[in-house]
């Protein structure tokens, strides 16, 4: 089943990433796709600052990989808008550390994403709007969608 959420404001995506935070488990995968501009990075900052990680927070566009180690949890974040068709960064890695994934542009690396996940499409309608529709793969993540939204 997908849950649709309609966001009218940077406001309320934020909102929506802390919400989504509070049902945080280590070894989390959250997969965003969407446009550019749609929201990505602004959902990250949400979960981010839930997390308690005070850095700002901004595309790992040169190293695909960031990690933030302050928070109640790791915080592994990648954007592989950049990434070559066969560049190996490891990615496989970060899914068994005992952290919360957040991938920008996942459908990229479709293949490589793990069976269970959640995934995330942010669809801009106009200049404040967004409907964001989510995607549970596995069990758990059909309870936390039913659990936030
Ligand atoms: N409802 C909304 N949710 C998220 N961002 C919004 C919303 N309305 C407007 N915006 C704007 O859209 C842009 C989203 O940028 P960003 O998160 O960097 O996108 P992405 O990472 O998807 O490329 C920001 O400039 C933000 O102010
Ligand atoms: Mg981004």
């Amino acid at each position: 089943m997908n849950y649709k959420y309609t966001s009218k404001s940077v406001d309320d995506t934020l909102e929506l990433a802390q919400n989504l935070e509070s049902e945080k488990f280590p070894g989390m995968v959250i997969c965003l796709n969407g446009d550019l501009g749609s929201g990505k990075t602004v959902f990250v900052k949400g979960f981010a600052h839930a997390l308690g990680i005070e850095d700002n927070i901004t595309s790992p566009t040169f190293n695909i990989v960031k990690e933030y180690l302050m928070g109640e949890m790791p915080l592994y974040h990648m954007d592989v808008y950049r990434i070559n068709e066969n560049e190996d960064f490891g990615v496989e890695d970060y899914f068994d550390k005992d952290g919360v994934v957040i991938i920008e542009w996942a459908e990229l690396i479709q293949d490589r994403l793990p069976v269970e996940r959640l995934e995330i499409n942010i669809k801009i309608i106009d200049d404040d709007t967004r409907i964001i529709v989510f995607k549970p793969f596995g069990d758990k993540y059909e309870e936390l969608c039913n659990a936030v939204l």
